[in-house]
């Protein structure tokens, strides 16, 4: 079983990754020490906590991590990724991929023969948004009914997996970005099949009654040359005090990181109480065990 889509999981299995990932977070022993498998993380774009957290989860459950850069393999050189998705099937037991494009991965995992994990790609970071949501539903006990709002840059990777894995489980998701800029049709469409979700351009109405504002960059990796143009266009949705004043009292603020402070939010709101991006950043690393020990069949 490959995990390239935030709709490959069902919402049973969500919750199941979920109650894994209970049991995994303080747990020091090591499920796959006999098995010592092998996971073989091959990026082609920067990373540090889904890099490093997937590593970390790796060496704790008793595996190793092999970490491939793109640039410095036969890849940068042309080789085919079906060529490598073969030769790494020969190697180790599991692939998590970052990849410029979703197309990419899926040739890659056409021609693995061992699973492939979606570690970010130009439409989808499935792992980021099952990590928020067991965030949410460890804050907030009971996920469905609350209300998530996406401020800022709707289209992004980010917001397409969230809006997929939040609306599953039972959330309302309000899309807040600058007019005319709107989301990608086809997660927003298969959202629409679990729960309510509106688009707006006003941070007022959109973050009105909002349990969960979650923001991203302005600029998502391989958009550098176009990084002017698109900080003036999302100039107006940035989550700061005046914008957090329009959720519910209490509401809580998450950021996949990394963070642009003075930009997409400001020191005090990410830095402030009801920030809750460093919890966030944290459980990254549960749930990517329990990601690796669902896929790879393991008990946890
Ligand atoms: N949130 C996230 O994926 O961070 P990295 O780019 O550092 O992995
Ligand atoms: N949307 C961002 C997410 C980084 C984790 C990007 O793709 O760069």
């Amino acid at each position: 079983m490959n995990f390239l889509h935030s709709d490959d999981l069902s919402r049973e299995q969500i919750n199941e990754i979920f109650e894994m990932s209970d049991k995994l977070k303080g747990m020091n022993k090591r499920p796959l020490k006999k098995s010592s498998p092998i996971l073989a993380l091959l990026f082609e774009k920067s990373s540090t906590r889904t890099r490093i957290s997937f590593e970390s989860a790796m060496i704790q459950l008793g595996g190793s991590p092999i970490y491939i850069d793109s640039r410095t393999s036969q890849m940068s050189r042309g080789e085919s990724l079906g060529d490598t998705a073969k030769v790494l099937s020969g190697y180790v037991d599991i692939i998590a991929a970052r990849m410029y494009s979703q197309q990419d991965i899926e040739e890659l995992a056409r021609h693995a023969e061992i699973p492939v994990i979606n570690a970010l790609t130009d439409l989808e970071h499935p792992c980021q948004a099952l990590s928020d949501m067991y965030t949410i539903r460890n804050e907030f006990v009971k996920v469905e009914g609350l209300r998530i709002a996406f401020l800022g840059d709707i289209a992004a990777n980010t917001a397409n997996s969230l809006m997929v894995t939040a609306s599953k489980l039972g959330a309302g998701i309000s899309l807040v970005g600058p007019k005319g800029y709107m989301p990608d049709e086809r997660y927003v469409k298969l959202a629409k099949k679990y729960a309510n979700v509106e688009v707006t351009s006003s941070v007022k109405e959109g973050l009105a009654d909002c349990d969960v504002i979650y923001t991203d960059t302005f600029v998502s990796m391989g958009q550098e040359e176009i990084a002017k143009e698109r900080k003036a266009l999302f100039s107006g949705y940035q989550l700061n005090a005046e914008a957090l004043r329009y959720a519910k009292k209490g509401a809580k603020v998450m950021h996949c990181l990394p963070a642009h402070r003075g930009e997409e939010i400001t020191a005090d709101v990410i830095d402030g109480g009801s920030s809750m991006v460093w919890e966030q950043a944290k459980n990254k690393m549960a749930v990517e065990k329990a990601i690796l020990l669902y896929l790879l069949n393991a008990k946890s």
